[in-house]
C-alpha cells in the first residue's frame, strides 16, 4: 500500500484479507503512527517510512498493489516511473487497486470534474506544498503500459474512480 495515510484503508484490508501481509510505504511519520494505531500493531504489517520514488521492488513480489488517492500526489513523470517499477513487481495474477480522482472525457461531467480537480490542486499546493500541478492521466498511462482495467466504479459524477488493473 503506497501513500497509505492514516490507515483507514489498511484497517479495512486487514479485515477483508485475513491471510495477507502488507508492506505500507508512507512518507509521513505522523501518518505511520496513526496507521499503526489503526492496525493495532498487527504483525502482518511492515511500515516503511520512505519516499516511494526512491524505492524499487524485485520482480514478481506482490499479489496486489494499492494506491488510494496517492497517484494524484505525483507528477506525470513520477507516475510513469512508478508504473515502470511496479508492473514487474506484480505476480502473474496480481492486481493494482486504484482509488483516485479522474476527469471524464466528455460532457458536463468533464467540465465539472476539471474545475473541482483544478481547485483542489491549487488548494493543496498552497496548504501542503504539493509538487504536482495537475492530475497525471494515469489511466491512459496504465493502458499504454499494457495493464488492463477489469473492474471500475465511479462516484461523484465520474470524478472519483475505483478500479482494478491487472497485468496482461
Ligand atoms: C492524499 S493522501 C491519501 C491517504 C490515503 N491513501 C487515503 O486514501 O486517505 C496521500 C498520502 O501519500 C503520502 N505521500 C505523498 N507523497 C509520498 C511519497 N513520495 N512517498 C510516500 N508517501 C507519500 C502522504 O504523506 C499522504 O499520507
Amino acid at each position: 500500500m503506497l501513500g497509505e495515510g492514516d490507515g483507514r484503508g489498511l484497517a479495512h484490508m486487514l479485515k477483508i484479507c485475513p491471510q495477507a501481509r502488507f508492506d505500507v510505504v508512507e512518507l509521513s511519520a505522523n501518518m505511520i503512527g496513526l496507521a499503526n494505531r489503526r492496525a493495532r500493531g498487527s504483525p502482518r504489517v511492515s511500515f516503511h517510512q520512505r519516499d516511494v520514488m526512491e524505492m524499487s521492488w524485485p520482480p514478481h513480489t506482490y499479489d496486489a498493489v494499492v494506491t488510494h488517492f496517492f497517484l494524484d500526489c505525483l507528477t506525470e513523470a513520477e507516475v510513469q516511473t512508478l508504473i515502470a517499477r511496479l508492473k514487474p513487481a506484480l505476480r502473474t495474477k496480481g492486481m493494482w487497486l486504484i482509488g483516485d480522482f479522474t476527469i471524464p472525457r466528455r460532457g458536463w461531467r468533464h467540465w465539472w470534474a476539471a474545475l473541482w480537480v483544478a481547485a483542489m490542486y491549487r488548494f493543496f499546493r498552497v496548504t501542503t506544498g504539493l509538487r504536482a500541478r495537475k492530475l497525471a492521466p494515469f489511466e491512459q498511462m496504465l493502458h499504454r503500459a499494457g495493464l488492463r482495467e477489469t473492474c471500475r466504479q465511479t462516484r461523484f459524477a465520474g470524478m472519483v474512480v475505483s478500479a482494478l488493473w491487472v497485468p496482461p
